[in-house]
């Protein structure tokens, strides 16, 4: 399947065979994957808890007000953004910086912008890691689109009663749920679209 046909094909799984599961490294995969995802300076200012077992699931269900796809999909992840992250950014760009693909300079030039744009702004650092940790949820569908699985975004759940049951840190913002598995019988179809006339002007 081309990327064109695998955006097309996505939709947000509404039941799973909750008899198939997903082993470790097919967990790992799928989030190296998600995290080839972009972030501003590559601050990769995200974190994944996988929830597979019956007991974590059990704990997440009431907290995701009862939707059974947290107990039939193979695995939930609760996909984090990461706040204060000029703080993080040093180590997260050495990498970049020790391969060659930026020198010095631009290494410590983007770490003195960081400090500035997200130093005194916690809006900022919010938005920031909203904006790393949908794109990288979005990445992370697609993938297991790609590995024959389905997914569903889901915003419908407790973020301070996820942020306690899995003891998130205080930098740590759920941004969104992503259930993924194999599918059961009763998905949806696609829902349609806006016109593109509705939704695109050109300047
Ligand atoms: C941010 C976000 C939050 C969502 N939350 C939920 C949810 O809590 N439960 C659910 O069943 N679906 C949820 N959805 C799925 C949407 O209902 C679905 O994406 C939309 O109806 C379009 O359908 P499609 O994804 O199949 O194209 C969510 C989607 C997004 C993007």
């Amino acid at each position: 399947m081309s990327i064109s046909e695998l955006i097309k094909a996505r939709t947000s799984a509404s039941s799973y065979d909750p008899s198939r599961q997903l082993s470790e490294a097919e967990i790992n995969e799928l989030i190296e994957l998600a995290t080839q995802a972009p972030s501003a300076f590559n601050l990769q200012n995200w974190k994944f808890i996988a929830i597979r077992s019956a007991e974590a699931k059990a704990s997440l269900l009431p907290l995701a007000f009862g939707q059974q796809k947290i107990v039939d999909a193979a695995v939930t992840f609760i996909i984090c953004g990461t706040l204060e992250p000029h703080a993080t950014l040093p180590a997260a760009l050495k990498p970049t910086r020790d391969a060659g693909i930026i020198d010095e300079a631009i290494y410590n030039g983007w770490i003195g912008a960081a400090q500035n744009m997200y130093g005194e702004n916690p809006t900022f650092q919010r938005d920031e890691a909203i904006r790393s940790g949908a794109l990288a949820a979005m990445t992370l569908m697609l993938a297991a689109q790609d590995k024959g699985l389905v997914s569903c975004p889901m915003i419908g759940f407790n973020p301070a009663g996820v942020a306690e049951a899995f003891a998130l840190q205080a930098t740590d913002v759920p941004v969104m749920m992503v259930t993924v598995g194999y599918p059961g019988s009763s998905n949806w179809p696609k829902k349609p679209r806006k016109q593109i006339s509705e939704v695109l002007t050109f300047a």
